[in-house]
């Protein structure tokens, strides 16, 4: 029996290798004038940008750049780079890199197109917050990394120093209008970087699939992305130049993209955030550290869903299901954290033992709404539990 639901990713995908060279076509009736959002001066000094820059100017779009980007976005760096936008009148935001880059770009959207901070729209931290509007500003994803999912997503994960939050802003205005995932803009992504950020696909596939708002759609995007990973995310790690690989890599990260866009990510997505607010970890090392424990403390309320996860992941068929333990499951995972080089405690990570009790505190509350699409409810005692293990 499959249960109702909706399912709406508004979002033009220009997939595959060179597709980039139609940005300019695919982005026109955006506008005349946007802002290029990056993470650093990366892609400034790679060329990039430039090139980015010289196919929009073929479609008559003139580009500005913006590259003071946190790993984990900054609500005042957002603010800033919003400032850019009114400054230069500019039509739309493009978000250039990783989820990081996309994420600020759909901040500067909001706060540009709203003409307020960013953390106006940090619903979760504070009665004030409010839901963005069809005032955002069109937003362009491309995407470097194959993690995140941000480019078909409607969410944005905006941290803020000072209250040591790391909320999601989820709204249906905040979709990119145009989304390239061109896997050759992936070749050259560093081994840590593609390790950390294809955890991260398979820790959203794994998370949509085993929630409890999941439905079939999500469930068949999920499958296919947990089931790429296994296949090709150890590949692309050890072989970046490997396009085979990273299209494949890219193609889960896009799958994953639609089954949390529909479903929600959980437990283990809940807890990471609450410590990235706290401390400045990397994300996908995080999930990494945390989903071996989330995972054992759900399994059994759906051993299932849990189950299936174990058998994509090996590439193993139904016909070994009844062979297949849910330990087995929980082998895999760590089989595949442990080959991609992210079996790192969370105190490698820059946790500190006093900072766990803040995290279940955050995961607890400002992160509930995550928490709680879990299949298994956990509580703060329940949390610290499975911070200590991770620690
Ligand atoms: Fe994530």
């Amino acid at each position: 029996m499959i249960n109702n639901f909706d399912f709406n990713i508004p979002v033009k995908v220009l997939f595959g290798a060179g597709k980039l060279n139609e940005l300019g076509d695919n982005v026109k009736q955006l506008g005349s004038r946007c802002l290029i959002v990056t993470t650093g001066n990366f892609f400034v000094e790679s060329g990039l940008v430039e090139r980015i820059q010289n196919i929009l100017k073929q479609s008559e779009i003139q580009s500005f750049v913006y590259t003071d980007v946190s790993p984990n976005p900054l609500d005042d760096q957002v603010d800033n780079a919003a400032a850019v936008v009114k400054k230069e009148n500019c039509d739309f935001v493009i978000g250039l890199g990783g989820g990081s880059s996309i994420d600020a770009a759909k901040g500067v959207a909001m706060a540009a197109g709203h003409d307020c901070p960013v953390w106006n729209f940090a619903m979760g931290t504070h009665d004030a917050a409010i839901e963005p509007t069809e005032k955002t500003l069109p937003i362009v994803a491309i995407t470097t990394t194959s993690g995140t999912g941000s480019h078909v997503t409607p969410y944005s994960v905006i941290t803020n120093k000072a209250t040591k939050q790391k909320p999601g802003i989820g709204s249906e205005h905040i979709f990119a209008k145009v989304a390239v995932v061109d896997p050759e803009l992936m070749v050259t992504l560093p081994k840590e970087i593609t390790a950390c950020t294809g955890f991260d696909v398979l820790a959203h596939a794994l998370e949509a699939y085993t929630c409890n708002i999941a439905n079939e759609m999500t469930d068949l995007y999920a499958k296919e992305a947990i089931k790429l990973v296994g296949k090709y995310l150890i590949t692309a790690v050890e072989d970046g130049n490997n396009l085979e690989a990273r299209t494949a890599m890219a193609m889960a990260d896009t799958y994953a993209g639609y089954a949390i866009a529909g479903s929600l990510v959980t437990l283990c997505h809940a807890i990471a955030h609450a410590v990235g607010g706290v401390s400045e970890t990397v994300h996908g090392q995080t999930l990494a550290a945390l989903t071996p424990h989330t995972v054992a403390f759900s399994m059994n309320e759906s051993p299932d869903k849990f189950k299936t996860v174990g058998l994509l992941l090996t590439g193993k068929s139904e016909t070994e299901r009844d062979s297949f333990e849910l330990s087995d499951t929980l082998a895999a995972l760590n089989s595949i954290i442990k080959a991609t080089g992210l079996a790192i405690p969370l105190s490698d990570q820059g946790v500190t033992e006093s900072d766990l009790i803040e995290i279940a505190k955050g995961t607890t509350e400002y992160m509930a709404g995550i928490a709680e699409a879990d299949v298994k409810a956990a509580n703060y005692d329940d949390v610290l539990q499975i911070l200590k293990k991770a620690f």
